[in-house]
């Protein structure tokens, strides 16, 4: 699979970031932690020379039990956790974080839904957000195997007969963050998520956090004088959690299947065949593996590339009743223009999103940046035959015509990709994928749900 090897290895920069450095902090910061703690017991019975050998003395007596005392709790799935990423995990699930409390990152990114959810919004597609009348304008994206997302740029696409330039990477549908640290402080501060007011109130809460000692341990004492720089290292702690191997465990059944220690069902086998296949369904060519690799990590479901689909317009989503709002997605990243290469013209971009991961699918609906499709089968059906049937999946407008491309304005229709497999079709002709094709794609997807996901 020389195509997809060539996309998987193209660009400079698009190196997975793999083997996680989920490196353990090293002894000296969680010496300095453990010797701390003792010190106002020390101060506390007194002053005078003898007094303090003494102290000093049954302070180390009881040093151990102490520094157990003041080492971080850790709950059963944080033994392994380097102490920056507990600082991050803390970070992720502190509810008083929102303004109002009562929410955390966790509450949209639920870790036994893989990372993602919408904070029981009462609108499938969009997370409600901290103030009980908003919610939000894009599905909530499951945060797993992000660490292998490049930060966002413009690499080349060496996959057809001659090497282009295509926008990749960054974290958010539109990429509009770089990497993971500046994209956690994004829902803190958004009115329509955790809805506070800026940096300086939320270090100030985590400056009063049962956990603000473990950021000093790690930072210096000093860490929250500058509320700026202690929001950095806040997010760069979230980044850290993020990375750790928890949201990258590989424990899928088709992970299994590529270690050899377990079998895919005929139907699944076939699925996958046809995953793989550039002429038939092409959806390797985004969702992106090695066909010759059996290294899981060489199968993470994505190039993190950018593409129009033309997904239909969600009316469920409250801002799409103005039917003047089209959510434009890349085109509208900011500081983009700044750095588009010249040969491509920022209305192409507008409608793309970046591809999501496959792993977990199963249990990430609804689906595509809007949550337009409550089941799996049809988004996976769309492509086949978005352009066999278009009457299926659009609208009609008031002349009675099929609104195609309907989450789009007029000037930019032109820009949803008609031309690749696999829907490189015409109304009328066959489509690329029969249903039998579909049901086999679809019980392929169902094998890379990670153990424990639900
Ligand atoms: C109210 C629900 C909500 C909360 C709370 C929330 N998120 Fe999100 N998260 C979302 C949505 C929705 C998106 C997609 C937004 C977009 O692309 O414009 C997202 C996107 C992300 C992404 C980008 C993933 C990708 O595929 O590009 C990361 C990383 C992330 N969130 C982490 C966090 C962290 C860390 C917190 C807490 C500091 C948090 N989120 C809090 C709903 C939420
Ligand atoms: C040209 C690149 C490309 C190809 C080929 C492609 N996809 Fe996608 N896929 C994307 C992009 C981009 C999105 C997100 C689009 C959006 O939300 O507007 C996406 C989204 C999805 C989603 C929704 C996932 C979620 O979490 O919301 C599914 C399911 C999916 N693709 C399956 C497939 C299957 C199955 C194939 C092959 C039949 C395929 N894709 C082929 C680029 C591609």
């Amino acid at each position: 699979m020389t195509r997809n090897n060539a996309r998987a290895k193209a660009g400079p920069g698009f190196i997975p970031l793999g083997r996680f450095p989920a490196k353990r902090i090293p002894a000296r910061v969680k010496k300095t932690h453990k010797n701390k703690k003792p010190e106002p017991l020390f101060r506390s019975i007194g002053s005078g020379k003898a007094l303090a050998a003494g102290a000093a003395f049954l302070l180390l007596a009881i040093a151990p039990a102490l520094a157990d005392a003041a080492a971080p709790l850790r709950a059963a799935d944080e033994q392994a956790l380097s102490d920056q990423q507990l600082l991050g995990k803390r970070i992720f699930e502190d509810v008083t974080l929102s303004e109002p409390q009562g929410m955390s990152c966790a509450s949209c990114h639920a870790p036994e839904h893989a990372f993602q959810g919408n904070n029981k919004s009462p609108i499938a597609a969009v997370a409600l957000g901290s103030t009980p009348d908003k919610v939000g304008t894009r599905k909530t994206p499951t945060l797993m195997y992000k660490a292998y997302s490049p930060a966002f740029g413009f690499y080349i696409d060496a996959d057809g007969a001659k090497p282009k330039l295509e926008p990749r990477g960054g974290q958010f549908w539109d990429g509009r963050a770089a990497d993971l640290a500046e994209q956690a402080s994004g829902p803190l501060l958004n009115p329509l998520e955790m809805n506070n007011p800026s940096a300086e109130a939320v270090v100030a809460k985590i400056a009063r956090a049962p956990y603000a000692d473990l950021a000093k341990t790690l930072y210096g004492p000093e860490v929250f004088a500058d509320p700026k720089a202690a929001m950095g290292k806040m997010m760069k702690s979230v980044a850290a959690f993020e990375l750790s191997p928890r949201f990258a465990p590989f424990s899928s059944k088709f992970d299994d299947w590529l270690r050899g220690k377990t079998e895919l069902t005929a139907e699944e086998k076939r699925g996958y065949a046809i995953f793989i296949d550039t002429k038939k369904s092409n959806c390797v060519d985004c969702h992106a593996g090695k066909p010759e690799s059996k290294d899981p990590t060489d199968w993470i479901f994505s190039d993190f590339s950018y593409h129009v689909l033309g997904v239909p317009r969600n009316a469920a989503i409250p801002a799409n009743a103005n039917p003047e709002v089209f959510d434009l997605g890349l085109c509208k990243r900011p500081g983009l223009e700044a750095i588009l290469p010249k040969k491509i013209k920022l209305a192409s971009l507008c409608g793309a999103f970046k591809a999501p991961t496959l792993r977990n699918v199963a249990v990430t609906g609804p689906y595509f940046h809007n949550g337009a499709f409550p089941s799996l089968r049809d988004a996976v059906a769309f492509y086949a035959t978005r352009e066999t049937d278009p009457g299926h999946w659009y609208p009609r407008d008031a002349k009675g015509k099929i609104d195609k491309f309907n989450d789009l304005p007029k000037a930019y229709k032109a820009s949803v990709n008609v031309e690749d497999v696999p829907y490189d079709r015409k109304p009328g002709q066959r489509p690329r994928l029969n249903d039998q094709e579909i049901d086999a794609l679809v019980a392929f997807l169902k094998t890379l749900t990670d153990r424990g996901m639900n």
